[in-house]
């Protein structure tokens, strides 16, 4: 219910980040999505706000090249990040991107949970890792949500559940609960936002 009341306020774009000089005041509380490229983070950021196009979101990897806030209100920050693990970039533009991203996930003092996603086909990866080690060195505390669950069956989401399970317990910021989330489909959309509004 409280889920529903915040997000049915006025979402709106709030700019697009390049550098950390340029981050917006850090005067609320916010959570980011952070994941490999083409993981559906902008999709999961369109589907929570109900917005189709808020986020852009796309088939090409590495869609997203910069840190997009977006605001929930007044009350707090939705925070699209760019994809990592993509090589087919340009090597210097994914390695400003990446370094980007790392200073983010480090340095920033009102993140209260990083969303970090899985594409339930391929479950935890060696680039996972890195970022999930990052966030413990960093003491952010993170949350695993499982994206495109449409797209695989019931044993094999039982499958990537203990993967994902296994993988967590090497990770003392790893909050426990795993979102299993569908954009398409809408699974777990209304859980992650009830999640989000309940954060303090
Ligand atoms: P980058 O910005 O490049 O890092 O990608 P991203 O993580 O923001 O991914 P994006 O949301 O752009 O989605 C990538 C592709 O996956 C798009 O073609 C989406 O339509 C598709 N996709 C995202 N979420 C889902 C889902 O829940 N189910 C299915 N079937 N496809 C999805
Ligand atoms: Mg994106």
């Amino acid at each position: 219910e409280t889920g529903r009341l915040l997000f049915a306020g006025p979402v709106t774009f709030v700019k697009g980040v390049v550098a950390m000089s340029g981050l917006p005041p850090a005067d609320r509380l916010e959570v980011c999505f952070a994941g490999r490229s083409n993981v559906g983070k902008s999709s999961l950021i369109n589907a929570l706000t109900g917005r189709k196009t808020l986020a852009r979101a796309s088939n090409t990897p590495g869609r997203t090249q910069e840190i997009n806030y977006f605001a929930l209100g007044e009350e707090r920050y939705l925070v699209d990040l760019p994809g990592y693990g993509f090589a087919e970039a340009p090597v210097a533009i994914v390695a400003k991107w990446q370094a980007l991203l790392k200073q983010y996930l480090s340095g920033r003092a009102t993140l209260r949970r990083a969303f970090v996603l899985i594409d339930a086909r391929h479950g935890v990866k060696a680039v996972d890792e890195e970022i999930l080690t990052l966030l413990d060195r960093s003491a952010v505390t993170f949350q695993v949500v499982l994206t495109k669950v449409d797209k695989i069956n019931r044993s094999e989401r039982a499958a990537v559940i203990e993967q994902v399970k296994g993988a967590l317990v090497k990770h003392p910021a790893a909050y426990p609960e795993i979102v299993v989330t569908s954009s398409e489909k809408g699974e777990g959309i209304e859980t992650l936002r009830a999640l989000i509004a309940t954060l303090e």
